[in-house]
Formats: structure tokens, C-alpha cells, sequence
């Protein structure tokens, strides 16, 4: 009895590490940024969220004013595990009091169509987080010896939120933003997103926590999480040994997509890797995949009397929104499951994330919200799920079990991601 009753103290406390961020939509991208405390005295600064990135960017390119900045020695065993290759940096692309050519320089692997290596100023600062009991974020925890990357390039490989100063890396690198954290912390290398595209109110991600997580009126949301095995890439795979990648992406097993119960093959494209990303706005399919589901699409929404307008790019299929009925899971269109590992296990998207409504000089309608990548073969999935089609469902990216948990639409439990209480409980250690 006495055993059992440590082991739960000891657990407890443990576990109530965990930290939080606030993570917000922006309108003109489509993508996402969540916010953390950086530098000394503590700064909110918002970086881009990319699943796949596995550093953390922040830019320096103007004043960085911290009183616990570092630079890393070239020399030092550091800065080797960062991949470094010995002492040759540049400072001229920023504007660090203490950069100089003893820096550590990071050497990354650009993988895809940017192949090279790209160099930057690795700096050490603090970053601090709230904690959470998973009901609301308490006081904030904070990491002090907390590595960034410092360079404006790799972030730009994308368009970028406004008033985004950096990206967070949430790979499986060690240097990630959760590699780091789990780290420092001891925590376990799992995190959760719950995105919303609320413009009042941001969703959240969780780091170091498996839930459960609580969304006003009270929805305890891990209760219902389907599993599928998540597959990442090999980190030691191309370049050096002690060569990191810029990004090292999360894929999982996409085997069919059914509209309603129509299915169709994904296999014609000669993969079923799919590719979970959060720099991109709309899921992105393989022609060979994409022409067929939208086939099917208007096939079965035949039945609904919907007036199919001039497409609005990218999209290609788009609805006059009067005739369009919204519920609760949004616009009444056929239901698209995206099948993994068996035919029990599905992500379904409805409404709410399969379209979009598009308002703008006159034209009001709701257009399926894929997105035709062609048919090039190897870009680096046939289907990539972006961001909108991420909105309302939790998210468990479990590193170690290697297995990503997500919800069904959270909107069928009668909440969403803009419902987490960010009211402050000073309460929680
Ligand atoms: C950057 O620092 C310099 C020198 O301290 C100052 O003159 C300049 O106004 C600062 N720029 C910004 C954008 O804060
Ligand atoms: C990450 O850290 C673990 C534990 O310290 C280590 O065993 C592993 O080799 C590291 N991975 C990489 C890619 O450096
Ligand atoms: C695709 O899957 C179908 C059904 O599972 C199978 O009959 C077909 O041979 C597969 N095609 C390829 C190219 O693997
Ligand atoms: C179109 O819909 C009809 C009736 O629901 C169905 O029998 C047929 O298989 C569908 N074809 C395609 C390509 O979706
Ligand atoms: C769409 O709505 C308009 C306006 O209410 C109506 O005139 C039209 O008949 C509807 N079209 C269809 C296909 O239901
Ligand atoms: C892909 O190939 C098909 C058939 O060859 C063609 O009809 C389609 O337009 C192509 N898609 C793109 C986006 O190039
Ligand atoms: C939000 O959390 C605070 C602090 O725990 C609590 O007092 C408040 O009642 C919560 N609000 C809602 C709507 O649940």
C-alpha cells in the first residue's frame, strides 16, 4: 500500500512537468504559430510551427538584446553533436554581439529539391513555457539552456505568418522543440496539437503529456484516440554521420480514401506514405490520386442539389454557398475517410475540414479544399495533410511508441480547440 502510494506521488510529480503553448491560425497563410518566452528579460515570441523542422529558427538578422544569450564554442563537444564541421563561421548574416569565428556553426542537410548543406549560428538562450495540469497553463517553467539555430534562410522556405520572428522545430531531432524539452526535463517525448482557426481564440500543444487534456464544457479528449504506427525518416540516413537534416518529416500509412463509401485506390501513385505538415495550408494529392477523389466527390454529392460554381484557385471544385447546408461538422457534403492500416481505422473529414468557404468581392462559396500536386512522383509523398484538415482534431505525436493518436472531429463532442481555459492557475507545479 505504501509502495503503491510513492509510486503515484513520484508519477504525479513527473507528469505535472508538462508545458503548453497557445497556438494561432493566420488568415493570409493558412498556417500556424505558437507562442513562447524567449530571452532574458522574457520575450513572447511566435514562431511558425512546422512538424517537420528539426531545429529551432530564430532570427537574429535584427537587435537580439538577451542578458542570457550565448554563442556555443566551436571546440566544444556541443557543438560537434550539432553537427558542426570545425571552426569556420560567418557573422555577417547577423547582428550577435558575440559571434565570431570561435562560433558554433551548425551544418545541416537540405534534403528535396534544395540538396546542400546550410550553415548557422547555433546560440544558446532561455525559453520558458507555462505549465499545465492539462486544464489550464500555470506559472511559467523555465528552460535555460535552450539551443536555437540562428538564420533566416531555412524559415523562408515558406511564406511565413506575420509577426512571426523564428519557426518551431516539433521533429523527432533531438534538438527539436519537443527533443529539447523531453530532455531537459525527463519528460516523455510526446506532445499533442489541437489547432483551431478561430481568429478569437488559439488552440493549443501540449509537450510532455499523454492527457488527459480538457476543452471547455469539460471534454476529457484523449478518451477516444485511434492509433496508427507513425513512420519518421531515418536520421541518420544521407550526408555525414554527425550531418542533422533541416527537417525529418512524420509520416503515417494512408492505404485507400473513401468518399461516403465509395473507395478509391491510392496505390496508383506506388506509395502510401502520407506525410503530416503543418507549413502547408490544404491536404496536397498526387494527381494519380486527386483526379479520382474528385471524381467520386461530385459523383456523390450529386444527390444534394449543390450549384457548382468557377472553381477559386487552387481548389477545383466549388459550390455556391446558398445552396450549401452548414451543421455543426460544417458544410453537409459526402464524408471523406482517409483508411490506414485496416478498414477499422480512418481519419473522417467532414464538412468542416474538407471545405473551405471563400468570401470575396461578390463570390461566397464553399470549395473542397485539396489540392492537385501533380504528378510528379517523388516529391516526397502522394499525400501530404496539411493544416486545415488538422482543425479540430487532437493530434498525439508519441516519439517513442512511434504511433501518432488522433481524435475524430472534436466538434462531434461538442467542443474545439478554441475552448481550452488559458486562464492562469498560479496553482500548478
Ligand atoms: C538596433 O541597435 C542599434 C544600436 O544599439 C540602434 O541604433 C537601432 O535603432 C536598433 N534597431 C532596432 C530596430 O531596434
Ligand atoms: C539523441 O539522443 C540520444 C540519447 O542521448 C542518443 O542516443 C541519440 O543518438 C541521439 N540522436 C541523434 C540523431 O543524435
Ligand atoms: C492496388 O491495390 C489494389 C487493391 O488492393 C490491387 O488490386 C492492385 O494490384 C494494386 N496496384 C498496385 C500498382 O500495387
Ligand atoms: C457514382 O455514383 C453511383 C451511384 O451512387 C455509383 O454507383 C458509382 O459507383 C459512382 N461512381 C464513381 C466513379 O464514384
Ligand atoms: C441554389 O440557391 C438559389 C438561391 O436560393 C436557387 O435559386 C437555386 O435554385 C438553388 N440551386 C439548386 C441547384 O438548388
Ligand atoms: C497528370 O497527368 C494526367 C494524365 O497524364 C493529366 O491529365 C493531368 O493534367 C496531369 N496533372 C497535372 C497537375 O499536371
Ligand atoms: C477557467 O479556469 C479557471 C481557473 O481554473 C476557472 O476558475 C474558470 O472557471 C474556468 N472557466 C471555465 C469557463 O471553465
Amino acid at each position: 500500500m505504501l509502495f503503491r502510494f510513492s509510486f503515484f506521488s513520484v508519477f504525479f510529480l513527473c507528469s505535472s512537468a508538462a508545458v503548453l503553448s497557445p497556438v494561432r491560425h493566420d488568415r493570409s497563410t493558412g498556417l500556424y504559430s505558437l507562442s513562447i518566452c524567449t530571452k532574458t528579460p522574457c520575450q513572447d515570441t511566435n514562431l511558425l510551427v512546422d512538424l517537420g523542422s528539426s531545429f529551432n529558427w530564430i532570427d537574429c538578422s535584427h537587435n537580439y538584446t538577451s542578458s542570457t544569450y550565448r554563442s556555443i564554442p566551436c571546440t566544444s563537444s556541443l557543438c560537434n553533436s550539432l553537427g558542426s564541421h570545425g571552426c569556420s563561421g560567418d557573422c555577417s548574416g547577423n547582428h550577435l554581439p558575440g559571434c565570431s569565428k570561435n562560433s558554433c556553426f551548425l551544418s545541416l542537410l537540405n534534403s528535396g529539391k534544395r540538396k546542400g548543406i546550410t550553415k548557422a549560428l547555433a546560440l544558446i538562450d532561455s525559453l520558458a513555457l507555462p505549465l499545465t495540469d492539462g486544464r489550464n497553463p500555470g506559472p511559467l517553467k523555465n528552460f535555460p539552456n535552450f539551443i536555437f539555430s540562428c538564420s533566416a534562410t531555412p524559415f523562408f522556405r515558406n511564406r511565413r505568418p506575420k509577426g512571426t520572428a523564428g519557426l518551431a522545430g516539433l521533429s523527432q531531432s533531438n534538438f527539436s522543440l519537443i527533443g529539447q524539452l523531453s530532455k531537459q526535463f525527463s519528460l516523455p517525448r510526446v506532445f499533442a496539437l489541437c489547432l483551431s482557426r478561430s481568429p478569437s481564440a488559439p488552440g493549443v500543444a501540449f509537450f510532455g503529456t499523454f492527457g488527459p487534456y480538457y476543452f471547455h464544457p469539460l471534454v476529457e479528449l484523449p478518451k477516444n484516440l485511434i492509433y496508427t504506427p507513425l513512420f519518421m525518416t531515418n536520421p541518420a540516413a544521407g550526408g555525414g554521420e554527425t550531418l542533422h537534416r533541416v527537417s525529418d518529416e512524420y509520416f503515417i500509412r494512408i492505404t485507400a480514401i473513401k468518399v461516403n463509401n465509395f473507395v478509391i485506390n491510392v496505390n496508383g501513385s506506388g506509395s502510401d506514405r502520407a506525410m503530416l505538415s503543418t507549413t502547408i495550408p490544404y491536404t496536397t494529392l498526387h494527381s494519380a490520386i486527386y483526379r479520382p477523389l474528385i471524381e467520386a466527390f461530385l459523383n456523390e454529392s450529386a444527390a444534394l442539389n449543390l450549384r457548382l460554381t468557377q472553381p477559386v484557385k487552387p481548389f477545383s471544385v466549388c459550390f455556391e454557398a446558398v445552396n450549401v447546408s452548414v451543421s455543426r461538422l460544417g458544410p453537409l457534403v459526402p464524408t471523406i475517410d482517409f483508411v490506414m492500416q485496416n478498414p477499422d481505422v480512418f481519419w473522417r473529414v467532414h464538412g468542416s475540414n474538407s471545405m473551405v468557404r471563400i468570401l470575396n468581392r461578390g463570390v461566397d462559396v464553399w470549395c473542397l479544399a485539396f489540392v492537385d500536386g501533380g504528378n510528379k512522383s517523388r516529391s516526397s509523398a502522394p499525400i501530404v495533410i496539411g493544416g486545415h484538415q488538422m482543425v479540430d482534431h487532437l493530434l498525439q505525436f508519441d516519439l517513442d511508441s512511434k504511433r501518432l493518436g488522433f481524435s475524430s472531429s472534436v466538434l462531434v463532442h461538442n467542443t474545439m480547440c478554441a475552448n481550452f481555459n488559458f486562464t492562469v492557475n498560479h496553482g500548478i507545479r
